[in-house]
């Protein structure tokens, strides 16, 4: 089995920044609100042309450049997501494109906010397989375009962004462990209803606002601190890791009150091992824990050598956890 790394990490962020005293303007809420339930204070949307293929293809420029590597270097494509530019073609298809890479494999992972997790698992994979020799993981995600923005309950939650990562068989971030999961009979708690072979698009969809977000925030809550907590263990356990082994959490950034929770089962010190940036960005599905890896990095909160735990969860319902060494 050949060596495999994350050798290169990257970002995009949306300038336009939403924050909570502008959304006490458009729905009945409070920044103290949001705030105290979530930890999130701003937001960013993406501007009506900029499509997820545009932020997806920003954030992947520069994690080659980080791993100093050029598109036509790619030979595996996978892009997390659940705002597709469209149905079909991927949106992977199209970033191949729009970035100039070669004709390689290329596809979609629809993981919701556990897809950049899934994504660096399956390229993982593939690159200890000896079947591809880089690879590029991008979760990317417009969720501005799939909200009601007159549901006080999900408005306040969501942003728009990417992030993405490069993994070769050079020296790096290596994933000593993986796990993943899905519960399908749960997916009623987190989904975009309309729009699919079940519900096409018609007028009394569009008006019955079925090609949002609908979810059942409250009963999500107390499966995330669960899942999370026995994904966390699933992946420390046959590695013999405790909590004080693990030298920061990188989590997918749903609800800082989540997180917390999570790290009092895990019995470690959320302030000092919790990777936090939610207060920025909110919930960025697949992207939130691509950005906090890349963010990690470039605020030196990553060292060589640290043993990195990313947790994720989020509709399907789906999770995954990995170790990874840096
Ligand atoms: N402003 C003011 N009040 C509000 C708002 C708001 N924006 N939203 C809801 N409320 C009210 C409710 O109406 C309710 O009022 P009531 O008691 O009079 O009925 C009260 O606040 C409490 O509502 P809850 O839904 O119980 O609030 P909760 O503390 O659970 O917080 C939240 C809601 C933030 C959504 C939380 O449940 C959460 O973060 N859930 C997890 C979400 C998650 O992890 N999703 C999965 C990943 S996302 C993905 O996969 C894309």
């Amino acid at each position: 089995m050949a060596k495999t790394g994350i050798i290169g990490v990257g970002k995009y962020l949306p300038e336009n920044v939403l924050t909570n005293a502008d959304l006490e303007r458009m729905v009945d809420t409070t920044d103290e609100w949001i705030t105290s339930r979530t930890g999130i204070k701003e937001r960013r949307i993406a501007a009506e042309n900029e499509v997820t293929s545009d932020m997806a293809v920003k954030a992947a420029k520069n994690a080659l450049n980080n791993a100093g590597l050029q598109p036509e270097d790619i030979d595996l494509i996978i892009v997390a997501t659940i705002t597709p530019d469209m149905f079909f073609p991927s949106t992977a298809c199209i970033v191949q494109h729009k970035l100039g890479a070669r004709k390689v494999a290329a596809f979609d992972i629809s993981v919701a906010c556990s897809g950049f997790i899934y994504g660096l698992a399956i390229a993982d994979q593939f690159i200890k397989s000896g079947m591809f020799k880089h690879a590029l993981v991008i979760a990317a995600e417009k969720l501005s375009s799939v909200t009601d923005w007159e549901d006080r309950s999900t408005c306040i939650l969501f942003g728009d962004g990417a992030g993405a990562a490069v993994l070769g068989t050079e020296d790096g971030g290596e994933i000593l462990g993986a796990t993943l999961g899905a519960d399908g009979s749960k997916g009623d708690l987190l989904q975009l209803p309309a729009g699919g072979s079940r519900m096409p698009a018609s007028i009394k969809t569009v008006e019955n606002k079925l090609h949002t977000i609908k979810m059942e925030g409250n009963t999500l809550f107390k499966y995330a601190v669960k899942i999370m907590a026995e994904a966390a263990r699933a992946v420390t356990e046959p590695l013999g890791l405790k909590g004080d082994d693990i030298d920061i959490i990188i989590p997918h950034q749903a609800n800082i009150r989540i997180l917390n929770a999570l790290a009092k089962r895990m019995g470690v010190d959320p302030a000092k091992k919790v990777y936090l940036n939610i207060e920025k960005y909110g919930n960025m599905s697949a992207a939130s824990s691509a950005v906090a890896l890349t963010e990690a990095v470039e605020e030196g909160r990553i060292k060589k050598g640290d043993i990195i735990l990313m947790d994720a969860f989020g509709g399907g319902l789906t999770w995954g956890a990995l170790i990874i060494k840096w």
